[in-house]
């Protein structure tokens, strides 16, 4: 079957309370439009046009990036009601299409709706003119309501329009339905503002399919079909959504302590056996491997994890790779481009940008290392730090394998540590030292005997 959907994403968000537009307000990673858009598209349709208006550009170039070629936008230059969006939406559809064809039409302001549900809205669709969902909450306030006689739906009411005893109807209109196109082409331009709000409600075409040919509905779960007005309702949503991909890890195979306490964005994967524990916060394109530990409090975001790496708590890394049995933290910071080998150890207060480091090295305590070469098996010691840059360039630091840093070393780039060679603690090191060498660079020590009991007897003598 012929498939296209609409989304409705052109209002302002006025309850936001935004500079952003509502439908880019991301949930789990991912804006609003983008989840109704998946949706649409897991459901079978194979066109989507999105109605914009209100941040058109911002929205646009969002979906046009993510989506390309699956995606149409269409504009509402100004905003006169969700039955005017679809009027607006109309050439569009028309273009190539018959009049049987079917259209689903959705606001973008539902992010946890299912695609299952969609699917059941098509099947639906056989059994009547227009088909849509409906969903049963204690207290509906705020949705247009469903209004049934003898069991058949006869139409929507909006909360505005609503008597005393209409609001006390528990089924609302999650603003999702199948119509055909024909149906649209000849109902949509006859709709009137005749209304609270002056505006062209599409609700109104239920009452119009009531009277020609009927409504078919299905009642699904209201958790799927709520919609987001204000950033309390956008909490609650999120909350749901980061639940649900939490829940899915956890069926795989990933031990989630506390899937309340973590955020695991939309697209990130985690393999069988690692452990996530509470406050863990993964984003983006983080991949981790299986057989990790991923420790309270750590911040991952666009980082390559290999298996059985073990991530101490409230580490933070970014678009950087961790190697295979690697350990990290606590409190390590991996700024972008950082590469740490296969078992190598990054400890407490270590931070490394663009720096890569080679299988088994060691930076235990307290450094900054930038853009760095680090090979295998190097020994850094507590303070080091990689001087690279000089005001105006970055300058590479090269450790060749097995290179040994004393403490409170200051390697002033561009500089090399030949293989195998020994920097003394305490040295400003630069020139390069070759392969094999001991770099030694500090004042001469000298004990003064006595001195300390002299120097005490005198300052007490002042202090009186
Ligand atoms: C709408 C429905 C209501 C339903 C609720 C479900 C109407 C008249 N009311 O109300 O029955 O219970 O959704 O969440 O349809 N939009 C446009 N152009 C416009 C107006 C709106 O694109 O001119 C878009 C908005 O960006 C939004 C969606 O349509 O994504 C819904 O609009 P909104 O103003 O939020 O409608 P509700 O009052 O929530
Ligand atoms: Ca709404």
């Amino acid at each position: 079957m012929n498939v296209t959907a609409v989304v409705l994403a052109a209002g302002k968000g006025t309850r936001m309370k935004s500079e952003l537009p509502k439908v880019l307000h991301p949930l789990a990673g991912r804006p609003m439009v983008h989840w109704v858009v998946r949706a649409a598209l897991d459901a079978g349709a194979q066109r989507v046009v999105v109605v914009v208006g209100h941040g058109r550009d911002k929205v646009e170039s969002y979906l046009r990036d993510t989506f390309g070629a699956q995606i149409e936008t269409v504009v509402q230059e100004e905003q006169k009601g969700t039955g005017h969006a679809v009027l607006v939406a109309l050439p569009a559809l028309s273009k190539g299409l018959e009049g049987n064809a079917l259209v689903l039409v959705t606001a973008g302001d539902t992010p946890c709706l299912r695609s299952d549900d969609l699917r059941s809205l098509i099947a639906a669709s056989r059994e009547a003119e227009i088909a849509m969902l409906t969903a049963t909450l204690p207290d509906a306030t705020g949705y247009g309501r469903i209004l049934r006689d003898k069991g058949v739906v006869v139409g929507i009411k909006e909360h505005k329009d609503c008597s005393e005893r209409e609001r006390e109807i528990k089924e609302f209109n999650p603003a999702v339905y199948a119509f055909r196109l024909g149906f649209l082409q000849k109902n949509l331009p006859e709709l009137k503002p005749n209304n609270a709000q002056g505006e062209l409600y599409l609700t109104d075409l239920i009452a119009r399919g009531a009277a020609n040919g009927g409504v078919a509905d299905r009642n699904v779960d209201p958790a799927s079909c709520e919609g987001i007005n204000d950033r309390a309702q956008l909490s609650t949503l999120e909350a749901r959504i980061l639940e649900d991909i939490a829940r899915k890890h956890q069926l795989n195979g990933v031990t989630i302590r506390d899937p309340r306490a973590v955020e695991i964005h939309d697209g990130v994967e985690i393999g069988g056996e690692t452990v996530i524990e509470r406050g863990v916060v993964l984003r983006g394109k983080t991949r981790i491997g299986s057989g990790c530990t991923v420790d309270v409090g750590c911040v991952l975001t666009d980082v390559t994890v290999e298996d059985g790496v073990l991530l101490r708590p409230y580490s933070v890394a970014t678009e950087s790779r961790i190697g295979p049995r690697a350990q990290i933290g606590p409190f390590t910071h991996l700024r972008p481009a950082s590469d740490i080998g296969e078992e190598a150890h990054v400890g407490n207060f270590v931070e490394l940008k663009k720096t890569r480091l080679g299988r088994k090295s060691k930076a235990n305590h307290l450094a900054y290392l930038g853009d760095g070469m680090v090979g295998e098996n190097v020994n850094i010691g507590a303070g080091t730090i990689f001087c690279n840059y000089d005001g105006f360039k970055k300058h590479v630091t090269t450790l060749e394998d097995g290179a040994f840093i004393g403490s409170d070393s200051q390697l002033v780039a561009p500089v090399t540590i030949g293989k195998g060679a020994y920097v003394g603690t305490g040295t400003t090191v630069t020139r390069s030292v070759p392969a094999g060498a001991l770099a030694i660079g500090r004042a001469k020590q000298e004990n003064k005997e006595g001195y300390a009991d002299r120097l005490r007897a005198r300052l007490k003598g002042q202090s009186k």
